[in-house]
């Protein structure tokens, strides 16, 4: 089955790749296709709407991904925003210490939440949701990962999600956790 990655980034299209090739499925990029704009309120609402627009202008599947840090004493900001948090030129550094600044010292129990969607020709979109719960520490530590990795403490862990082997991440984590129940839905 043909299915488009419905993301412009080169490192999760090839990651999302290796992952269902395996599984007899033909990668189609989507590089030629246009972004729609993330105005979705929910994980679910972004991802819905980036792999709806990419089935609708290919007329193939679409698989789309939305994802995020969520932390309870700001009332799961950054959210949908963690990209945005870290401005045009990505600056997670910045991004993290906004983080610290809001939450200064509060609870700091936070998850990382992926949502997938599947968009199909002419049915309705299903998705997929991982999450993986933690805590936040500072300083940030480690510089094995990306985005807000570095402040990033999963549960019964010492370490910082920046300072694991990325291959222990990559199995716990809230994508792979989607990712099962995507590929469980098969
Ligand atoms: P998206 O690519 O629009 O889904 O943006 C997700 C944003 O959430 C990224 O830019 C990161 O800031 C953050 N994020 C998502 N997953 C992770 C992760 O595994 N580690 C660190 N940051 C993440």
């Amino acid at each position: 089955m043909k299915l488009v990655v419905a993301s412009h980034n080169k490192g999760k299209v090839r990651e999302i790749e290796a992952l269902l090739a395996p599984l007899g499925f033909e990668i189609v990029g989507a590089e030629n296709l246009e972004e729609p704009e993330e105005t979705g309120a929910t994980f679910e609402d972004n991802a819905i709407l980036k792999a709806r627009a990419a089935c609708d202008a290919t007329g193939l599947a679409a698989l789309a991904d939305d994802s995020g840090l969520s932390v309870e004493a700001l009332d799961g900001a950054p959210g949908i925003y963690s990209a945005r948090w870290a401005g045009e030129t990505k600056d997670f550094r910045a991004a993290m210490a906004r983080v610290e600044r809001e939450l200064h010292g509060r609870n700091s129990k936070a998850k990382f939440v992926c949502v997938l969607a599947l968009a199909k020709p002419g049915e309705a979109v299903q998705t997929f949701r991982g999450e993986v719960h933690g805590r936040l520490a500072f300083p940030p530590r480690g510089d094995k990962g990306f985005g807000y990795d570095p402040i990033f403490v999963a549960d019964g862990m010492s370490e910082t999600f920046g300072e694991i082997d990325p291959a222990l991440k990559h199995s716990i984590s809230h994508r792979a956790k989607a990712f099962e129940k995507f590929v469980k839905s098969l």
